[in-house]
């Protein structure tokens, strides 16, 4: 039996997903008879150690409020920012005024990431509950690399064991994570995840390695690919 790893939660959602070529933010695409969003809360509401949850959104966002989930008391909302980053910044603050402390591990996992198993998030958990840095759930890239130039002709073949897709959650101390994601911002960093902050601020986050299929619906095959 696994001890428990008390936990929150910042799902930022505040992104267009212009690649989709939808009606509508990606994270609000219909799935299996529900919103995309609904099925990546799921996950975490659906876990016992869940100490708090705050989901960011865009200001003029007119579609939250029409899902079943936005009810639900255990959701707290907060307004995105205009980079990921800012988001996730606003959803700590958020977190802090409900509780969470600097030393609480957060979880930082993205709106349109909704086929997350239960068995990996109990092992990012279990596999980092004594780390002093923290860290994500990742993949091994299972196709060889090209770099290319600006022509689209390979300049390189990189040696692709040497790479991992970096997925989520990514899993920090919220007082570390909040202090490396403000640092990084404030110089002006390109910042695409959170472990990519942490490592900015000199701190090498540990891989978990993790189901392939905790996809980000980025085209809209992969929105088939999850309903099929
Ligand atoms: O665009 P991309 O798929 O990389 O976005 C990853 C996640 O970050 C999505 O869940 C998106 O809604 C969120 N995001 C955000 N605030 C932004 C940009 C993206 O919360 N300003």
């Amino acid at each position: 039996m696994n001890s428990p790893v008390p936990f929150w939660v910042v799902i930022p959602a505040a992104g267009i997903g212009q690649r989709m070529q939808a009606d509508r933010p990606k994270q609000y695409l219909p799935l299996k008879g529900k919103a995309l969003i609904e099925h990546t809360l799921d996950c975490f509401l659906q876990h016992p150690d869940l100490r708090g949850l705050t989901v960011c959104l865009a200001e003029n966002d007119a579609w939250w409020p029409q899902l079943s989930c936005a009810g639900d008391t255990r959701i707290q909302r907060c307004i995105g920012g205009q980079e990921r980053a800012d988001s996730v910044l606003n959803g700590l603050s958020a977190l802090l005024e409900q509780g969470a402390q600097a030393e609480d591990w957060v979880l930082v996992h993205d709106a349109a990431r909704p086929n997350l198993a239960r068995s990996d998030l109990d092992k990012l958990l279990q596999a980092l509950a004594d780390d002093p840095v923290g860290g994500l759930l990742a993949v091994p890239v299972r196709d060889t690399l090209k770099q290319v130039d600006a022509n689209g002709r390979v300049t390189n073949t990189p040696d692709r064991s040497q790479f991992w897709q970096a997925y989520t959650p990514q899993m920090f101390r919220l007082g570390a994570l909040q202090q490396a994601l403000s640092a990084a911002l404030a110089a002006g960093s390109s910042i695409t995840d959170e472990a990519s902050a942490m490592e900015w601020a000199g701190q090498a986050p540990r891989l978990v390695g993790g189901r392939a299929d905790n996809i980000k619906v980025t085209r809209p095959e992969d929105l088939d690919w999850l309903a099929r």
